[in-house]
């Protein structure tokens, strides 16, 4: 592959911080934007993250020290749209990689100021990222990463389109594929995609649109020491279901599935979210196309995963216990799902990771900072609620 110019919107966070190093380690030159929102949201919840994380300069140092190359990561907030002109404009991306939005959906729901945030930063960012394509007259390709969880949960199959035929009163059409999210953040996604699909429309926008379920997990192949970690929330605002349980074994205490635990997501480790990722970038679609993708590995419900973390808790000598606690979000607990998934397949995906060997793997690198979040455990139980 020839060498690229990668930018990454949110280089700083769960993904973004990975993606970098997967980017550098290729030999392309990346160029990484955060304003640092995700430290300090989780800092004002009172949280952490479970593996210690270096600032963005250190980040960066290390990063170079071990795959050599170039690579930035500038402070910065995409919502300034003179901010984001002046550095695409300067740097003139291949691909520009949007991760930069609030990706909270507990955080979304807890109150009018939280929710305006999410619909504001989130939409905005997106909205001056297309706009600066169309204004700069440049053909960069956007990958924008948007979820599952902007289809909810429908008893029909849920496609990997962005039209859907549909016949009303004997007429035929196209509508875009319907979606039901479950949160304000989720809608702010189902915005975004309708922003980038219109874009598209008017402009030829080059963008593949990712829908992609919880990602879980503390590796992928770039990531193998202290000085690389990816940062690894757990509380309940900012901890994915999976990342979560695992801290909840670590700290001795049950694993807590939400309601009847049957809500069924398509989760995929950390190393697979990349190893996607890395394909869409290097294979993207007809200049001027939309694309949807449907990026998940294993579905399962939330129950089978606590079973899954109590069985490779026992075999580290952990005695997990599994109790079911009030769901504080409103959400079928049993229901049909069925997405399809077909974009990566068709490029060669493999599953690299089963998540019982993720959770394996998160649970010995959780081991050795046990102590530092033993001070934490009053962050990770529900107490933001939908309904009041
Ligand atoms: N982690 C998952 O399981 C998952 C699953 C599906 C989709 N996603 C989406 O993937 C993206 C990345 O998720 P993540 O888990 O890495 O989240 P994250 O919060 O760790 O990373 C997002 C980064 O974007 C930065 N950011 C936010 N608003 C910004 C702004 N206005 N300007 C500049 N930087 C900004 C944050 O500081 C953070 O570092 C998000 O859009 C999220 O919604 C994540």
């Amino acid at each position: 592959m020839d060498k690229k110019k990668i930018m990454i919107l949110g280089a700083d966070g769960y993904l973004g911080w990975p993606l970098s190093l997967r980017m550098l380690a290729k030999g392309n030159e990346v160029l990484g934007i955060d304003n640092m929102a995700t430290r300090r949201s989780v800092e004002e919840v009172g949280s952490t993250s479970a593996l210690p994380i270096g600032s963005p300069e250190n980040r960066v140092k290390a990063a170079r020290k071990k795959f050599g190359g170039e690579i930035n990561l500038i402070n910065g907030d995409i919502t300034n749209h003179d901010f984001l002109y002046k550095s695409i404009k300067e740097f003139k991306p291949d691909t520009i990689v949007h991760f930069a939005e609030q990706r909270s959906a507990p955080y979304s729901m807890i109150d009018v100021k939280h929710a305006g945030y999410t619909m504001t930063n989130n939409i905005v960012g997106t909205i001056n990222l297309i706009y600066a394509i169309k204004d700069l007259g440049l053909n960069s390709h956007i990958v924008k990463m948007g979820t599952m969880g902007e289809f909810g949960t429908p008893k029909f199959d849920i496609p990997e389109a962005a039209f859907v035929d549909v016949e009303i009163n004997g007429k035929k059409d196209k509508i875009t594929t319907p979606k039901w999210a479950g949160s304000w953040y989720h809608w702010t996604k189902v915005h975004d995609t309708n922003n980038l699909l219109f874009a598209s429309r008017l402009w030829g926008i080059t963008t593949t649109d990712i829908m992609q379920g919880p990602v879980y997990g503390t590796r992928s192949s770039e990531i193998n020491s202290e000085a690389l970690f990816t940062r690894f929330d757990f509380d309940e605002i900012w901890g994915t279901v999976v990342n979560r349980y695992c801290v909840e074994a670590a700290l001795g205490e049950p694993l807590t599935p939400y309601g009847k635990g049957g809500q069924v997501r398509g989760f995929l480790s950390l190393q697979d979210s990349m190893d996607a990722l890395t394909l869409l970038i290097e294979n993207p679609p007809e200049e001027g196309e939309y694309r949807t993708v449907n990026q998940f590995m294993e579905l399962l419900s939330v129950n089978e995963i606590a079973e899954i973390v109590k069985a490779e808790s026992a075999k580290l000598g952990i005695e997990a216990t599994i109790k079911n606690v009030e769901n504080p979000r409103v959400e079928a607990e049993q229901h049909y799902y069925n997405p399809e998934r077909k974009v990566l397949p068709s490029l060669g995906f493999k599953l690299k990771v089963k998540m019982k060997d993720g959770v394996g793997q998160i649970l010995k690198d959780l081991m050795p900072y046990k102590k530092n979040i033993e001070k934490y455990r009053n962050v990770i139980m529900p107490k933001t609620k939908w309904k009041a």
